[in-house]
């Protein structure tokens, strides 16, 4: 199948890899165009636009951030939504606001193409090893469609829904992760300023009932104060969170905690995290620790 992928960083390049894997033709896109080098390399055919993908392709997915870049790469002067034929779909893999995917999705109806929001779970590693989730919007007959590819790319598909629903539980996931890693970072931060041990935190609340089974994955990079390369960016941790403020202020759902964390983020982003694993909260929190 000519498979068309735009969108090529942390986790884009690794899904295209593994799409290539599985024997398919792509037609990539990416804004800096040195990382689709190793797609090209085995084989994949480069394509100067979003627009120029799509009119090769048979499918389109995208793996985009921040939404304005999945706005451009749709609906901008050299968008996919201009050149894909009718009757085709397009694959939104991105994190982005329920609202937002069901606008994406009506733009598609509009152009006579068929739309699923598509976003995943789990990082680096597990797009790499082809073991995301996918939490999938839209209509049943569509994800039947293109259900053998995501299965090139991951180990489980979870149907939530209509137009919006994948993005919804996205969104209500990434709302724990990056509240969770607040709550975390602010626990070290705490414990070793009454005088613990960080081995000693480490040991007594990872594993434990009251900490995410998902932090035991940073403890390695919080001891050895290593957050480059990022496996998901601080900054992208931020936009998740400012997406699930703006949903629930769409909802009509109260979020004091999302709130905090969210603002939390954003200082360290200023503090110059941005680019580092979201882990690196821990780091900001603890260098701004008064000294008594
Ligand atoms: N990393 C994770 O653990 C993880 C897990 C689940 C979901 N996600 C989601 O997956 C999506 C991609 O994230 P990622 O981790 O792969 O991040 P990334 O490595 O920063 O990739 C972002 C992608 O968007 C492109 N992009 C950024 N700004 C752009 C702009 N202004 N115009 C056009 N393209 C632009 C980048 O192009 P360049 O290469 O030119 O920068 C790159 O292709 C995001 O929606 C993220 O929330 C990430």
């Amino acid at each position: 199948m000519k498979i068309g992928f735009i969108g090529l960083g942390i986790m884009g390049s690794r899904m295209a890899a593994n799409l290539q894997k599985g024997g398919h033709t792509l037609i990539v896109h990416n804004r800096t165009r040195d990382k689709a080098e190793p797609l090209l390399f085995k084989g994949a055919a480069w394509a100067g636009s979003p627009a120029a993908v799509a009119a090769q392709a048979e499918i389109v997915f995208t793996m985009l951030a921040p939404t304005q870049a999945v706005t451009n790469a749709a609906l901008g002067p050299d968008g996919l939504l201009s050149t894909l034929e009718p009757g085709r779909l397009w694959v939104d893999c991105s994190t982005v606001n329920p609202s937002f995917s069901r606008e994406m999705a009506e733009h598609a109806r509009t152009h006579g193409l068929r739309f699923l929001d598509a976003p995943v779970t789990g990082s680096r590693s597990q797009a790499e090893q082809a073991a995301l989730l996918f939490l999938v919007g839209g209509a049943g007959d569509d994800l039947a469609a293109c259900r053998p590819l995501l299965e090139l790319m991951g180990t489980r598909i979870t149907h939530c829904g209509g137009p919006g629903m994948g993005a919804s539980l996205k969104i209500v996931i990434n709302q724990l992760l990056g509240t969770g890693m607040a709550a975390f970072a602010e626990a070290l931060v705490l414990g070793e300023s009454l005088g613990l041990a960080r081995a000693a935190l480490f040991e007594a609340l990872l594993g434990g009932p009251v900490t995410a089974p998902f932090l035991q994955f940073k403890r390695e990079r919080i001891e050895q104060g290593n957050y480059e390369p990022a496996d998901f960016p601080l900054r992208w941790l931020q936009k998740d969170l400012h997406l699930a403020a703006v949903s629930a202020h769409e909802s009509g759902a109260a979020m004091p905690l999302l709130n905090a964390a969210k603002e939390l983020n954003r200082l360290a982003i200023r503090d110059g995290h941005g680019d580092e694993d979201f882990a690196a909260i821990y780091s900001y929190l603890a260098g701004h620790r008064e000294v008594r």
